[in-house]
C-alpha cells in the first residue's frame, strides 16, 4: 500500500525491539522444523538449489502441474495470434496452443496425434491475442479486500518497525470480491506482500487468482515454501518472499527518521548474520562427524526467514523511493550481502541507475506505476518515462498494482501506458508478465507460453497495449475462469500496437531536471496556422452538443486552421489554393505547426480530485487543508455561518495541474477538502493559468455547494439526511443554501450507495412540490447509481462516476456494474440509455491528467453506444451541466492541440492549447 492510513491502532511513539538473542548453546531454542534432531541432512538442505532441477521438470512435464485440478479437460485453441513471451517478449506465434493437465503442451502448430485427446475441448479464437496470464508483482488481494471492513485489514501489523515472521498468508481472506475482478482483466498470479508500514512487514506468498475447490488460502499458493509444512511429502525446497520498506511510511508509522530505519534494518541483519554463522559452524563441524548428538541446530523462529534471506532464498520485495533510500539499501545489501529481487514504487531509480547497479548478488528488478505519482514527496519526482529510461539502463521493469491502490484488474494499462510513453512493446508487455515471473523466482513456470509452463493465459479483445483491452477468456491452470463473457467489438487499429508519439525531448528534460522538468508552455497571441489537421471539434456552446467543424463528423484529411489570439479565424482544405485563410488575409508570419493528421478539440473539465487545493496530498504545508465540518466538528465561532470557498485557497501551477492541463484538462472544478457532511462551494479554474489574477484565471468562483452523505462518518447516514432535511426546509437559509433552493447552483451530493440515493431522490421530491423552484442535484461518486438510472433520469439528478471505472472499495460502492467482460453494460451506458446526464470524474490528482483515455475507454466498453460526440462530452459539457457551468458565458472556447491522432488514441499527443478565454496559443 501507498500510504499506511489506517482509522485506529496508528503506533505513533517508537517501539523497541525486545529480542533475546539466542546463542549456539542455549537450552530453548525454538524450532520450526518438524525434526527435532538435528542431522547433517538438515544443513546438506541449506544449500540445495532452490531452482528447479531438470529432472523436476521433466517429470512434471509427463505427470502435469502440482496444480492440476482432475477432471479439467484438455483444450486446443486455434487460430490465435501469441504473444509467448519468448525472444524477449518478442515473439508471435500465429497458430495454436494445447493446454492439458494445467500445463502448456505444445504452441504453434499441434501435430494431429495430439489433437486426439479424450474429452478435448476446442475453442477457435478467431484471429485474436493470446499473451501469458498477467503476474502481479506487488497487490494486497485479499488482506485489503473489498469491500474494506474493519473485519477484514489485515495488510499491516502495527506492532514493530522490524517483523519478519509475520506471514500475509495468515491474512488472506478467500472472500475478498476483487478476485474475480482480477481475472477479469487477465490476472491470473499475483504477490500478495504485507503493508509497507514496517521496514520488515513480513513474509509474502504468491498466489493462483482462481477459486479452489478446498476453498482456503492455502490451496491458492503457488509454489509454497516448505516452512509452510503442508504437505511432508513435497521435498523440493522452494523461493521464500518478503516486504522491506524504506522512506515515509515506516517513518509515519513509528515515528522514526531515515536513520532509525537504517538501524533497524541493521540491527536485525546482525542478529540474522549471526544465527547465521551460527549454523554454518554448527553444519561445518557436523560434517567434519565433530557432533554429539545433542547439540541443537542454531535457529530461532524470529528469525528464520531473515537466515534465509542471507542465504539467498528468499525474493525480497523492497517498497523504496528515494536516491537517500535507495543508496541505505544498496549498502545494507552489500554489507550483509544479500540479494534483493526488485524495489516497488522506486519513485527515483530512473535517476540513479548506476547506483543500482551495486546491489549485492545481482541487478534488482524495478516495479512502477505508470503514472501515480505525486501524492507525497518521495514520490513528487516520479516520472511516467521512468520505465523507458530504466530499460535504456538495462534495468528490468515490472509495472504493478499496488492493488487495491490501483485496481489490479487494469494493470495492463499500466503497461499500456508505460508503452504509451515509450517503453518498447515487448519491454511492456513483459513488465507485467515474464519480467515479474522472474523476479519472483517462478519465471520457469509462469510469464510466459511455452511447452511446460503453466496454462495460464488470457484471450484478448484488441491487442493487449492497445487501449481498452479486455480480456474474452482467461486460464487458470487450464481452467476457463469466466462463464459467459461479453464480447466487445474492436475497431481495427486497435488489434494492432499503438504507433506511439514520441517522448525524446521530455525523456531528456526529465533526467535533466532530475524529474522536475518545467511545464509551463510558450505563449503567444499572434497567428499560428496549423497544418495537417483531421478534425476540429468544438462544444457547440450556448448549452450545446458537441460539434465536428469539419465536413461530416468523420476525421477528414488536411484541413489548415488558423489560430489568432486564441480563437479560430479560418479553417479551409490545403488543397483550397489557399481558400477562406487567404480570403482572411492571414501574415506570411504566422507560426506553422504541422499536427500530423491531428485534431483540435474541446478542452476538458476534471472534477472530483483535490487538483488547486493540494500539490502533495500527504503533506500537510502544501495543501488548502481539510475545513471543519458543522456537523461532526466544532466549528470555531469566529467562522459564524460562513460556508467555505475553495476560491479562496485556490493554488496555480501545481505540477498535478500543470500535467492535467498538459493532458488536454484545461478547467477544474475543485470543492473545499473535508471528510465531513458540508465541504463548501467549489470553484472552476483553469488548469494552465498562473495564478488567481490572470486573465480568464477564474471561471466561476462560486460553481456549486458541496456535501457528503456516506456511512463511514461519525454522524449517522439518517442524521446527515435529517442535516440536509434541515438546511433545505427550515425558512432561515443562508447565503449559499439559498441559492441551492432557488435553483440558481446545483447541490452536489458525494454519495455512491443506491439507497442513501434512494432518500435523496426522495427529498428532492418533496422539495420540488413545496418549493417553486426545482433543486439541481447531482450525485458524484454514484458507483451504485446504475441500480436507480431509470429513477435518476426521471428526477433530472446529473450524475458523476468516480472512479470512472468502478471498484467495490467499500460497503457503499460494493454493488457495482462491471462491465465487460463480466456484464455486457457498464454503468455509464445504462446511465445514458435513462436520459440521466453522466460526467467522468476522477479520484486522485494524478490521474486527471489521463481524463481523454477514460473517455476512450468508457466508449469502448459501451460496444457502439457511445460516439466520439457523447464521449467527448462526458467530460465537457455534461460536466459542465452537472457543475452548473453551462449558464456562464464563456468568452471564447479552449482548443486542446493533438498531434499525430485524435483525443482518444495513444497515437496522439498534446502539444498545446489555444486558449480563446485567455487569448492566447500555448505550446509545449
Ligand atoms: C534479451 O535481452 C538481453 C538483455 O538485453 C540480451 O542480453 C539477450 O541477448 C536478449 N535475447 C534475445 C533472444 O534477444
Ligand atoms: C504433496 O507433494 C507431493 C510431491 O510434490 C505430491 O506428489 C502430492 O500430490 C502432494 N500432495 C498433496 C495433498 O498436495
Ligand atoms: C498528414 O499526416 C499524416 C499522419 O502523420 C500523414 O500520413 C500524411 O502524409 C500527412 N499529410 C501531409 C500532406 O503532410
Amino acid at each position: 500500500m501507498w500510504d499506511t492510513k489506517r482509522k485506529n491502532g496508528r503506533v505513533l511513539v517508537a517501539f523497541g525491539l525486545t529480542i533475546v538473542f539466542l546463542t549456539i548453546h542455549s537450552s530453548f531454542l525454538p524450532r520450526y522444523l518438524d525434526n527435532t534432531i538435528p542431522t547433517p541432512r538438515q544443513c546438506a538442505s541449506l544449500r540445495a538449489s532452490l531452482e528447479p532441477s531438470s529432472d523436476f521438470i521433466a517429470s512434471r512435464n509427463t505427470l502435469g502441474s502440482d496444480r492440476f485440478v482432475e477432471g479439467t479437460p484438455p483444450v486446443l485453441i486455434r487460430n490465435a495470434k501469441i504473444l509467448t513471451g519468448a525472444r524477449n517478449g518478442t515473439e508471435i506465434v500465429f497458430g495454436d496452443i494445447l493446454l492439458d493437465k494445467g500445463l502448456v503442451i505444445g504452441v504453434g502448430y499441434i501435430p494431429n496425434a495430439l489433437t486426439r485427446l479424450p474429452h478435448l475441448r476446442v475453442v477457435d479464437a478467431g484471429g485474436k491475442w493470446i499473451s501469458p496470464g498477467i503476474v502481479d508483482a506487488h497487490s494486497h488481494l485479499g488482506v485489503y479486500s473489498a469491500p474494506a471492513l474493519n473485519g477484514a485489514s489485515d495488510g499491516n501489523s502495527m506492532k514493530s518497525p522490524i517483523q519478519p515472521w509475520l506471514r500475509s498468508l495468515d491474512g488472506l481472506n478467500t472472500h475478498d470480491d476483487a478476485y474475480k475482478l482480477a481475472i477479469a482483466g487477465g490476472v491470473t498470479t499475483a504477490q500478495i506482500l504485507p503493508g509497507s508500514a514496517n521496514n520488515i512487514g513480513g513474509q509474502a506468498f504468491l498466489i493462483k487468482l482462481r477459486p479452489t475447490a478446498e476453498r482456503s488460502a492455502s490451496a491458492m499458493l503457488l509454489e509454497p515454501p516448505l516452512t509452510l509444512l503442508l504437505n511432508s511429502s513435497d521435498t523440493r525446497p522452494k523461493y521464500r518472499h518478503m516486504k522491506h520498506a524504506c522512506g515515509e511510511n515506516p517513518s509515519r508509522s513509528y515515528g522514526q527518521t531515515r536513520m532509525d530505519s537504517a538501524w533497524e534494518f541493521r540491527r536485525a541483519y546482525d542478529q540474522a548474520r549471526q544465527i547465521k554463522e551460527a549454523q554454518d559452524s554448527f553444519c561445518a563441524a557436523a560434517e567434519q562427524g565433530l557432533w554429539d548428538g545433542q547439540t541443537p541446530f542454531p535457529e530461532n523462529l524470529q528469525r528464520e526467514a531473515l537466515v534465509d534471506v542471507l542465504r539467498g532464498r528468499v525474493k525480497l520485495s523492497v517498497h523504496c523511493y528515494e536516491a537517500v533510500d535507495l543508496d541505505a539499501l544498496m549498502r545494507l545489501s552489500n554489507e550483509f550481502k544479500f540479494p534483493i529481487a526488485s524495489i516497488h514504487h522506486a519513485g527515483e531509480t530512473y535517476l540513479v541507475p548506476d547506483l543500482l547497479k551495486k546491489a549485492w548478488g545481482g541487478v534488482p528488478s524495478i516495479a512502477l506505476f505508470a503514472s501515480n505519482f505525486r501524492k507525497k514527496r518521495e514520490a513528487y519526482r516520479g516520472s511516467e518515462f521512468a520505465p523507458r529510461i530504466l530499460a535504456d539502463n538495462g534495468l528490468p521493469v515490472i509495472m504493478k498494482s499496488d492493488h487495491p491502490v490501483l485496481n489490479s484488474r487494469h494493470l495492463m494499462y499500466e503497461a499500456q501506458q508505460a508503452h504509451y510513453y515509450s517503453l518498447n512493446p515487448a519491454l511492456a508487455l513483459a513488465s507485467v508478465t515474464a519480467v515479474p515471473a522472474n523476479a519472483l523466482g517462478v519465471g520457469w513456470r509462469v510469464g510466459m507460453l511455452a511447452s511446460g509452463y503453466d496454462a495460464d493465459l488470457v484471450i484478448w479483445d484488441s491487442h493487449p497495449l492497445a487501449l481498452g483491452a479486455t480480456p474474452v477468456q482467461v486460464y487458470i491452470d487450464g481452467i476457463p475462469q469466466l462463464s459467459s463473457p461479453a464480447m466487445l467489438h474492436k475497431p481495427a487499429p486497435f488489434q494492432d500496437v499503438p504507433v506511439t508519439p514520441s517522448w525524446e525531448q521530455e525523456v531528456k528534460d526529465t533526467i535533466k531536471f532530475e524529474g522536475l522538468p518545467p511545464l509551463a508552455g510558450r505563449s503567444t497571441t499572434g497567428s499560428v496556422l496549423f497544418v495537417n489537421v483531421s478534425q476540429v471539434w468544438t462544444r457547440g456552446g450556448g448549452g450545446g452538443a458537441v460539434t465536428s467543424l469539419l465536413t461530416a463528423d468523420e476525421p477528414a484529411h488536411d484541413w489548415q486552421v488558423l489560430v489568432q489570439r486564441g480563437a479560430i479565424q479560418c479553417f479551409a482544405r490545403a488543397d483550397a489554393r489557399r481558400g477562406e485563410c487567404a480570403a482572411r488575409g492571414y501574415s506570411a508570419d504566422a507560426q506553422i505547426v504541422d499536427l500530423m493528421g491531428g485534431a483540435l478539440a474541446p478542452g476538458l473539465t476534471t472534477f472530483g480530485s483535490d487538483l488547486g487545493l493540494s500539490a502533495i496530498m500527504l503533506e500537510p504545508s502544501t495543501t488548502d487543508g481539510r475545513v471543519f465540518d458543522p456537523l461532526t466538528m466544532v466549528v470555531p465561532s469566529i467562522l459564524g455561518d460562513s460556508v467555505i470557498r475553495a476560491v479562496d485557497g485556490l493554488q496555480f501551477g501545481g505540477r498535478n495541474t500543470l500535467y492535467a492541463y498538459r493532458g488536454g484538462v484545461t478547467t477544474a472544478v475543485v470543492a473545499p477538502m473535508g471528510h465531513g457532511f458540508l465541504q463548501g462551494l467549489s470553484v472552476a479554474f483553469a488548469t494552465g493559468a498562473s495564478n488567481a489574477l490572470v486573465h480568464g484565471a477564474i471561471l466561476k468562483s462560486e460553481t456549486a455547494l458541496h456535501i457528503s452523505v456516506h456511512s463511514e462518518m461519525l454522524a449517522s447516514v439518517s442524521t446527515q439526511i435529517g442535516a440536509l432535511r434541515n438546511l433545505l426546509f427550515s425558512r432561515s437559509s443562508l447565503g449559499a443554501w439559498s441559492r441551492v433552493k432557488n435553483g440558481e447552483i446545483p447541490l452536489v451530493i458525494k454519495v455512491h450507495n443506491a439507497d442513501i440515493m434512494a432518500t435523496l431522490l426522495h427529498l428532492k421530491g418533496e422539495f420540488d412540490a413545496l418549493s417553486t423552484s426545482s433543486l439541481r442535484m447531482t450525485f458524484a461518486g454514484a458507483t451504485e447509481a446504475h441500480l436507480l438510472a431509470a429513477e435518476i433520469g426521471a428526477a433530472g439528478v446529473s450524475v458523476i462516476l468516480a472512479p470512472a471505472r468502478p471498484y467495490p472499495a467499500t460497503w457503499d460502492q460494493r454493488r457495482i456494474l462491471p462491465g465487460p467482460p463480466l456484464s455486457r453494460k457498464t454503468s455509464v451506458v445504462t446511465l445514458l440509455e435513462h436520459g440521466v446526464n453522466v460526467a467522468l470524474g476522477v479520484q486522485s490528482d494524478y490521474d486527471a491528467r489521463n481524463a481523454r483515455f477514460e473517455l476512450a475507454w468508457a466508449a469502448l466498453d459501451s460496444d457502439g453506444v457511445i460516439d466520439h460526440k457523447t464521449a467527448m462530452a462526458l467530460s465537457t459539457n455534461n460536466m459542465d451541466k452537472a457543475l452548473g457551468l453551462d449558464h456562464i458565458t464563456l468568452h471564447g472556447e479552449d482548443l486542446v492541440i493533438y498531434q499525430g491522432g485524435g483525443v482518444f488514441d495513444f497515437d496522439s499527443k498534446v502539444i498545446g492549447v489555444a486558449s480563446g478565454r485567455r487569448a492566447v496559443v500555448e505550446l509545449f
